[in-house]
């Protein structure tokens, strides 16, 4: 037997018991010739110690130990000599006297100290199962492992029936790249990895299984970023007969489980819910970090007459001008910092500058462009803007409406960190639907219509008219969004059930009648034999458990991640394969590995 307990389990009524313990050296100190070694396995830690006054062979033998071998070891659980107890170890008040050692395994010395928080992630993620050992690592995995398990029973005992759904597959619109995946048996075709089950889950309420859920995994080829992997999971929910509303009570449910299970904690329900166009304007973001008070605030109409053109311009042409009081920051920002976001809101988010008024303690309005406004003007600006000494204003003035919202609404987030709000505010849960999202947005690069969420997604009824009458900016879908603090947790909709429906949204969207058939003619044909109203949702798993262990990516709560680049660092995955392996799938490669 390689143990008779675990190392996080002796406590001091087992005192005068023999035990038989296994797992890591996870450090090794010598008190001139006492040597104590902390033994960690999974569960946690137990010091050992050897006696060469008792047990002379087996402490020799000790003396070999180093960071992370692999022994077991039989002793006598005794208590710590008083003052030598340890308060932050469950197993503090004890020690085992080790009698016998068995060396299972020798380590190399590890390349980087196992408990540093400080050492670069791309030599973690090297030696990723190195990385894992550690104490944060193993925390978030085995609350991944709870929250995937409260999910489960959740939905089970809510009657839905967890499937499985095809990984080779085709392409399903959900916005992203594919990854293609060519096939040797039908040459020159290609699967393509699923972006979401989101077809086959249709198809599931039309075979009549009514309520699905699955932990899927999903596969999108796109710049990635702290949230984005290029496979992640999804805790992917369909049912048939139900509405947006019930859906979302569903989920304030599942969520609730969550939470209570994986953090102790109670969430208020149902979640308060706001209009996309409302989130846009008030926050500039369809994903508001609501935990902070920075609103955007209209002044289009203050500056119709300026005699600042680009504000008076932006105004009597039907645009935009918003800004946001950033309260307290003046003393933050220098000069040159200030020319500085401008640059970056230039550089990143192509916008045309980022005026700015700021009013340190005890001075004067210090701005690029206050010299233009008139008494007036600055009156009503001050007024609106709540603006009193120590404030700094941002401005954002465009033509289009939406990116002056969506600038503002980054510059918003920035100030909050700046500020120390988001720090302050950390261990608030501002959980939120955001609902009525358009349906379609226009995008000028493909010079067509676009689904907001995905094509499958239904028109408000009251918007159909709008619709049919080619108006499509307004038609608003039944779509819904969960954000929590700032992130997008998911995201769903009810669907189109009707086949001729979803053949005219097809249309809209550039999808021509051939091609219909081609790309999308088993769902089309599938809603023709008798499809029930469905509806469901996607939630990020990967976001989820991030946003509960306070991690700051979600590399930090999935085992073996790919990094920015969409590599593997640990088995040098994506890798060149050779020709032959190739030529089996009929694939040319003219592209080296740098
Ligand atoms: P959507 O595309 O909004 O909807 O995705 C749902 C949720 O999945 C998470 N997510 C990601 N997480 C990590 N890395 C990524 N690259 C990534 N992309 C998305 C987000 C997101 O909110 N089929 C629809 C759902 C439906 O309509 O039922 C869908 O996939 O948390
Ligand atoms: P300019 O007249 O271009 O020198 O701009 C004067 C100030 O107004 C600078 O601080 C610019 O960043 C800012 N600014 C110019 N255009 C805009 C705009 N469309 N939105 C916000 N600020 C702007």
């Amino acid at each position: 037997m390689y143990r008779t307990t675990s190392c996080n389990s002796l406590r001091t009524e087992h005192i005068g018991q023999s035990v038989t313990l296994a797992g890591w050296i996870n450090s090794r100190r010598d008190h001139g010739g006492v040597i104590f070694v902390d033994l960690r396995d999974r569960e946690g830690l137990t010091q050992v110690v050897f006696r060469p006054e008792e047990f002379a062979q087996v402490s020799e033998q000790s003396h070999g130990l180093r960071p992370e071998d692999v022994i077991s070891i039989t002793g006598k659980v005794s208590q710590r000599l008083p003052g030598t107890e340890n308060a932050r170890l469950e197993t503090g008040s004890i020690e085992v006297v080790a009698s016998e050692l068995r060396v299972l395994n020798k380590a190399d010395v590890p390349p980087f100290p196992l408990d540093d928080p400080s050492v670069n992630e791309d030599l973690r993620l090297h030696y990723r199962y190195l990385d894992l050992r550690t104490a944060p690592m193993q925390r978030n995995l085995k609350l991944r492992h709870r929250v995937v398990k409260a999910t489960r029973d959740f939905l089970d005992e809510q009657g839905f029936l967890e499937i499985e759904t095809p990984i080779l597959s085709n392409p399903t619109p959900e916005g992203a790249r594919d990854f293609l995946v060519p096939s040797r048996l039908n040459p020159g075709t290609f699967y393509a990895l699923p972006q979401a089950p989101q077809q086959y889950k249709q198809l599931l309420q039309v075979a009549g299984l009514e309520k699905y859920f699955q932990i899927a995994r999903c596969f999108r080829d796109e710049d990635l970023r702290a949230d984005r992997q290029p496979e992640f999971t999804q805790i992917d929910v369909e049912a048939s007969f139900i509405t947006d509303v019930e859906i979302q009570t569903l989920i304030e449910g599942l969520l609730s489980r969550i939470f209570k299970e994986s953090r102790g904690v109670d969430i208020p329900v149902p979640f308060p819910r706001m209009a996309y166009a409302e989130a846009m304007n008030r926050y500039g973001s369809d994903k508001p970090d609501t935990r902070f008070a920075i609103e955007l605030v209209e002044l289009t109409d203050i500056f119709t007459a300026s005699t600042f053109k680009v504000f008076a311009s932006v105004a009597s042409g039907g645009g935009t001008i918003k800004a946001i009081n950033a309260k307290g920051a003046a003393a933050l920002f220098s000069k040159e910092q200030l020319k500085k976001w401008e640059e970056w809101v230039k550089t990143e988010f192509g916008a045309k500058g980022l005026a700015y008024i700021k009013w340190s303690t005890g001075g004067e309005w210090e701005s690029p462009i206050v010299k233009f406004f008139s008494d007036a003007e600055k009156k009503a600006l001050a007024e609106r803007m709540g603006f009193v000494e120590g404030d700094v204003l941002f401005f954002g003035a465009d033509a289009k409406h939406d990116p002056v919202c969506e600038i503002l609404g980054r510059v918003r987030l920035r100030c909050a960190e700046l500020l120390g709000l988001i720090a302050a505010a950390k261990d608030q849960l501002n959980f939120l639907w955001v609902v009525d999202f358009p349906l379609l947005a226009f995008s000028p690069e493909d010079n067509h219509w676009v689904a907001v969420h995905h094509p499958f997604t239904r028109p408000m009824a009251e918007d159909v008219p709008a619709m049919e009458a080619g108006d499509y900016g307004k038609v608003r879908a039944v779509a819904y969004d969960v954000v929590l603090n700032g992130v997008e947790l998911g995201g769903g909709s009810i669907r189109i059930h009707e086949r001729d429906l979803q053949a005219k949204l097809f249309e809209v969207l550039g999808v021509n009648a051939e091609e219909q058939q081609v790309k999308f003619g088993h769902i089309l044909k599938a809603f023709s034999f008798g499809a029930p109203p469905h509806g469901g949702i996607a939630l990020g798993l990967d976001r989820l458990v991030m946003l509960i262990t306070g991690a700051s990516s979600i590399r930090e709560v999935i085992a073996f991640p790919k990094n920015n680049r969409g590599c593997d660092l640990m088995t040098s995955s994506p890798v060149e394969v050779d020709f032959k392996q190739l030529r089996e799938v009929y694939i040319q490669s003219t592209a080296k590995k740098p």
